[in-house]
């Protein structure tokens, strides 16, 4: 019996999707708690690569049950979509291995609008959004405005509340952006004619989930986007709209706080950022290019070439102090290969002083100037290595060091985007 949460403790993309479906094999229950379409999780296995928005990254496993809980802000199109698309791809997805939260706010062709409309209202302070309607669906949650996933399934219930969703999001769209409205019997039409295909995944995922573990299941708890991008403790206002660690597995699950066993972090060798916000360990030059261009960073939900830079210790251990992490799993080592030296952020100077903890409060993170130490490379090739004592010294040097700055334990390293190119140490 155990309950296990995995998320990402950098600004996202750390390679969630790719852990997640290695550690799949032992979980009975794969669970996805928060974000919605704005993650895309790769998974690599063998000369097949799926990217993964709303679907759990067990699906891939035969036998676990993946879950959408509550906390999740679903597109039911996209939802449909991604099922019709692993199935095209000889995937089994039915309601056997696919449940679907009843209380999940979901995402309407306005929310979708909205997003783009807001971030062109924003001008030079936009956000940078993914455009899949995250920001408004979740506003409309708080605002107790919103359709949820059992609105679907009653035609004049959702009929009532996508109405008065209209009224108002239609004189927002008319008056303030002045751009064209939605027709009410042609967005109930299709919003209907989704939930039917909805249906038979539907169900109270919260008790599913509870009562699993009292069975003795083991469940996995996938995080999506970064602890920096976190609603309450990232860099607000350039965040997501959800709590993004393992700080949001009750409220989004319905599985309680205090049955969580194991909280393990996620952060790359190095970092990226993708959309606008401070990213202290930057780098703009040479260094950035080359982490960019050996990691083939780009979004894997817009394509658009991630920012790239350092790995930051300070950052890291605020994330995974944040959500009470056992430890962390790094992942993309390999990307160090070819590199003569390696940058590790391990303080920060903000108006000339020097701190080592992340500077909550502080309203111009532009100011962080980060603090760097130098370490050798290893100039080697690694992704064929499966033990730790057969990596390399400078990279088990390297490895300890960060360790070290961060005070967590490493879990595991990946040296590849293959299943099976990871090192294990520990979990
Ligand atoms: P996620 O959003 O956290 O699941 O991460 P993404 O899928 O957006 O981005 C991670 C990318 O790195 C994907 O293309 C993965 O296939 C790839 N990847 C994951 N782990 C490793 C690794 O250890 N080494 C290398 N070279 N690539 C990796
Ligand atoms: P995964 O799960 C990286 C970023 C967007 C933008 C900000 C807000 O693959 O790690 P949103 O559309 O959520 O309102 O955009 O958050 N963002 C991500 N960045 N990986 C993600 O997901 C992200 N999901 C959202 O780029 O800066
Ligand atoms: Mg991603």
């Amino acid at each position: 019996m155990s309950s296990l949460s995995v998320f990402g403790a950098q600004w996202g993309d750390e390679g969630k999707g790719k852990i997640i479906d290695l550690l799949a094999r032992d979980a009975d229950f794969v669970v996805r708690y928060q974000g919605g379409s704005n993650a895309g999780h790769t998974v690599i296995v063998g000369d097949e690569k799926y990217v993964l928005h709303l679907i759990p990254s067990g699906i891939l496993h035969p036998g676990k049950v993946n879950v959408v809980g509550n906390g999740v802000a679903l597109d039911p199109l996209t939802f449909m979509e991604e099922v019709d698309g692993l199935r095209e791809r000889g995937i089994d997805v039915g309601s056997s291995n696919l449940r679907l939260s009843s209380s999940a706010h979901v995402i309407l062709d306005h929310h979708r609008k909205l997003d783009g409309l807001a971030e062109a209202w924003r001008g030079g302070g936009r956000i940078g959004t993914t455009g899949r309607g995250i920001g408004p669906c979740y506003a409309d949650k708080a605002s107790r405005t919103g359709l949820r996933v059992a609105d679907l399934l009653e035609p004049e219930r959702c009929r009532e509340r996508l109405s008065a969703a209209l009224l108002e999001k239609n004189a927002l769209i008319e008056r303030v952006h002045e751009s064209d409205p939605f027709e009410l019997e042609e967005q109930f039409e299709k919003y209907v004619a989704v939930g039917e295909r909805l249906r038979p995944f539907v169900c109270d995922t919260g008790a599913l989930l509870r009562d699993a573990h009292k069975e003795g299941k083991s469940l996995l708890f996938e995080g999506a986007q970064g602890a920096m991008l976190d609603i309450d403790h990232g860099t607000y206002p350039y965040v997501t709209s959800s709590n993004t660690g393992a700080n949001g597995i009750p409220s989004g699950s319905g599985f309680p706080a205090r049955k969580v066993d194991r909280v393990v972090g996620i952060a790359k060798s190095y970092c990226t950022r993708v959309g606008e916000g401070a990213f202290p360990s930057e780098d703009g030059g040479e260094g950035g290019q080359e982490l960019g261009r050996v990691g083939h960073e780009f979004g894997a939900t817009t394509g658009r070439p991630r920012r790239c830079g350092w790995f930051d210790s300070v950052a890291v251990r605020y994330a995974l102090d944040l959500n009470g992490a056992d430890g962390w799993i790094m992942t993309k080592l390999d990307i160090l290969d070819s590199f003569e030296t390696i940058r590790v952020g391990t303080s920060y100077k903000i108006d000339g002083e020097e701190s080592s903890v992340w500077p909550v409060g502080c309203t111009d993170l532009s100011k962080i100037e980060v603090q760097y130490e130098e370490l050798p490379g290893w100039q080697e090739d690694i992704t064929a290595v499966r033990r730790y004592e057969d990596l390399p010294q400078a990279t088990r040097s390297y490895v300890e060091w960060v360790e070290e700055r961060v005070g967590a334990p490493i879990l595991m390293l990946s040296v590849g985007p293959e299943r099976d190119q990871v090192i294990p140490r520990g979990l």
